[in-house]
């Protein structure tokens, strides 16, 4: 079987890599022979997983994705680098009642979890269709499917995500570029202490980055985890209204302790 670095490489730009999920497809892809743009605020633990796969060549860029400046500098430092595949997996969630929220950080994050995957998506494919192979992999959710209380805003940037990511794989995959959507339950990371969430039947990020990585060839969306394969599977005959719900009760029960503090003080 061809090597997915032959594939598509050689080089993976992957946001997000600090933390969690990215760090995680980082890591697999530096074994699979990727040289690696590792993209994230945090420069420290950029350069430390830089120096971990320092088997492999790495170019490290500190950027904030919630400007364009950061994204116009992710675009400007990969710009001469033959890339092969981008994982957009930078990415943060909010919880708790809409309106209690402070906006901006609502803004901030449709500038995160969407706006910088349409301009790296969109540089990024233009040069993938250009050399006639690569893949994008981009981060949906189990909460992408449905509007969801307490998360109305996150729900609501991954159920573009997901719809974004759909649209764009019939454009591209006829032009030799893969396109996966990814999207899982919880996951065990740095992103539910951000979200303020409590999260429990986590699976790992290595768990998410392998599961990603076999349905590659395939392309369309996967579901790694089994709580969101269950869901997918018990939840599909529901109504839109059903999966609201059932959704929501379970975002009651990641931001229970929201309530329990509002009531303690
Ligand atoms: N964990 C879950 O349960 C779960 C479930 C479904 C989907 N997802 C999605 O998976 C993706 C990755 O989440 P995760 O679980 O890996 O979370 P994580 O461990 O918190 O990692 C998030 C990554 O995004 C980066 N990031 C956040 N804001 C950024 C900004 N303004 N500019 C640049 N980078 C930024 C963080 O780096 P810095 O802080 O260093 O900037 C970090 O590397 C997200 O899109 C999330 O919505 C997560």
């Amino acid at each position: 079987m061809r090597r997915r670095v032959d594939q598509y490489g050689p080089w993976a730009i992957v946001t997000g890599a600090s933390d969690g999920i990215g760090k995680a497809f980082a890591r697999s892809l530096a074994r699979e022979g990727f040289k690696l743009a590792l993209v994230a605020r945090r420069k420290e633990a950029l350069e430390e997983l830089a120096r971990e796969l320092s088997a492999t060549e790495t170019l490290v860029i500190d950027a904030d994705l919630s400007t364009t400046d950061g994204v116009a500098k992710v675009e400007r430092e990969t710009a001469s680098l033959d890339v092969g595949m981008l994982v957009a997996s930078a990415g943060f969630g909010t919880s708790g009642a809409f309106l209690e929220r402070d906006v901006r950080e609502e803004l901030s994050m449709i500038a995160v979890n969407c706006q910088s995957v349409v301009s790296l998506a969109h540089t990024i494919g233009r040069k993938l269709v250009a050399r006639g192979r690569g893949a994008i992999v981009l981060l949906s959710s189990l909460v992408a499917f449905q509007g969801v209380e307490n998360a109305a805003n996150y729900a609501a940037t991954k159920a573009w995500v997901q719809t974004f990511a759909e649209g764009l794989a019939r454009e591209l995959e006829p032009r030799g570029v893969r396109v996966l959507s990814v999207a899982p339950g919880p996951v065990a990371s740095g992103f539910g202490a951000r979200a303020d969430m409590r999260m429990s039947r986590t699976v790992t990020a290595d768990t998410v980055a392998r599961e990603s990585l076999a349905a590659l060839s395939r392309g369309g969306t996967v579901r790694p985890g089994w709580l969101s394969k269950l869901l997918e599977w018990s939840l599909a005959m529901l109504p839109r209204w059903g999966r609201v719900r059932v959704l929501s009760m379970v975002m009651g029960g990641m931001t229970r302790h929201q309530v329990s503090a509002r009531a303690g003080g």
